[in-house]
């Protein structure tokens, strides 16, 4: 049996869809009252070790999706408590949806690696999709304000984004045959590098990119109303991308996919407008 964690998040969901139709496979989130979907639900919540015992009887492949949006502390606490429960019951192969290695210098890099690191130690089988950032992050990030500006801190700075519905396809491909993919990393970034300029362009000719310092954007979002921890993820992000470290194409996308992957530019433009204060929100 399958057991996907995080099902109602936005990555949860694709993945759900695309596993909708199996008879193998059952679904787990922290409120299963949220899930309108048609697989058996559970109640899986890392914060609460005493759902995982249960949640994971009977389980052969876990797909754990990261459960960010945390301190390091509260983060690694999450992926221990799952992993050490999946382990006492039983569960033969981890699929974990980690952070691409480009991203090292990324804020939120330590618990993807230390999870990394505990699977690998561990007892059960495991695969590791190291994600690169979502391209609808992207146009979160870098959306046009009303006025037509993008003013993002990227500088000339370029993101090798992933439409997250291809990662979603490949999470659910490598799931379902996950002892094909036992001890493989696979490093999950797009085939196109975007940054600020592209993205201009690319909303048409009322769209200026006028890059701002990393200080003024770490103001902006100080008074967002943004939570602490997210301030320094946010700028981290921002600053790793116009450093150029995260511009690098390539990895085994579409090998796995299968096909050529969405365009990163189409999935950050899809993106409804937004206050880019509310990109917070959306932070891995
Ligand atoms: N690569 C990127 O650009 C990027 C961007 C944002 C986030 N991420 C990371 O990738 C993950 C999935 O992305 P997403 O877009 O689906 O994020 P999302 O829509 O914000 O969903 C958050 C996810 O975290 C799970 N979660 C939070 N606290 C949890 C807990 N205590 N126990 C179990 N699960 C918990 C949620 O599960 P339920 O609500 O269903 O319980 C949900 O799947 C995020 O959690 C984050 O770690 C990556």
């Amino acid at each position: 049996m399958i057991l996907v964690t995080g099902a109602t998040g936005a990555l949860g969901t694709l993945i759900a869809e695309r596993l909708a139709d199996r008879d193998d496979t059952i679904l787990g989130t922290r409120d299963p009252r949220q899930l309108k979907a048609p697989l058996p639900v559970r109640r899986i919540d890392f914060d609460q070790p005493g759902t995982l015992a249960g949640g994971f009887e009977g389980v052969d492949v876990l797909l754990l999706i990261s459960a960010g949006y945390g301190e390091d502390d509260t983060v690694i606490a999450r992926h221990s408590a799952a992993i050490d429960a999946a382990e006492k019951a039983g569960v033969r192969h981890v699929v974990y949806t980690s952070l691409t290695a480009d991203g090292d210098h990324l804020p939120y890099a330590l618990p993807h690696r230390w999870t990394e690191r505990r699977l690998q130690e561990g007892t059960m089988g495991w695969t590791i999709l190291r994600n690169g950032l979502y391209a609808e992050l992207l146009g979160r990030l870098a959306g046009p304000s009303t006025d037509g500006r993008i003013t993002a801190p990227l500088a000339e700075g370029q993101l090798a984004a992933a439409a997250r519905a291809d990662l979603a396809e490949v999470a659910a491909r490598v799931t379902v045959d996950a002892p094909a993919h036992a001890g493989r990393i696979h490093e999950l970034v797009g085939e196109q590098a975007v940054g600020g300029a592209d993205l201009a362009r690319a909303h048409g000719p009322h769209v200026t990119y006028e890059p701002e310092t990393l200080a003024q954007a770490r103001t902006r979002m100080a008074a967002s109303g943004a939570e602490p921890f997210q301030v320094p993820m946010l700028v981290g992000t921002y600053s790793a991308i116009a450093a150029g470290f995260m511009s690098r194409t390539g990895g085994d996308l579409r090998q796995l996919l299968g096909r050529a992957p969405h365009s990163t530019l189409a999935a950050a433009l899809a993106q409804p407008p937004q206050q880019r204060a509310h990109a917070a929100r959306n932070m891995p």
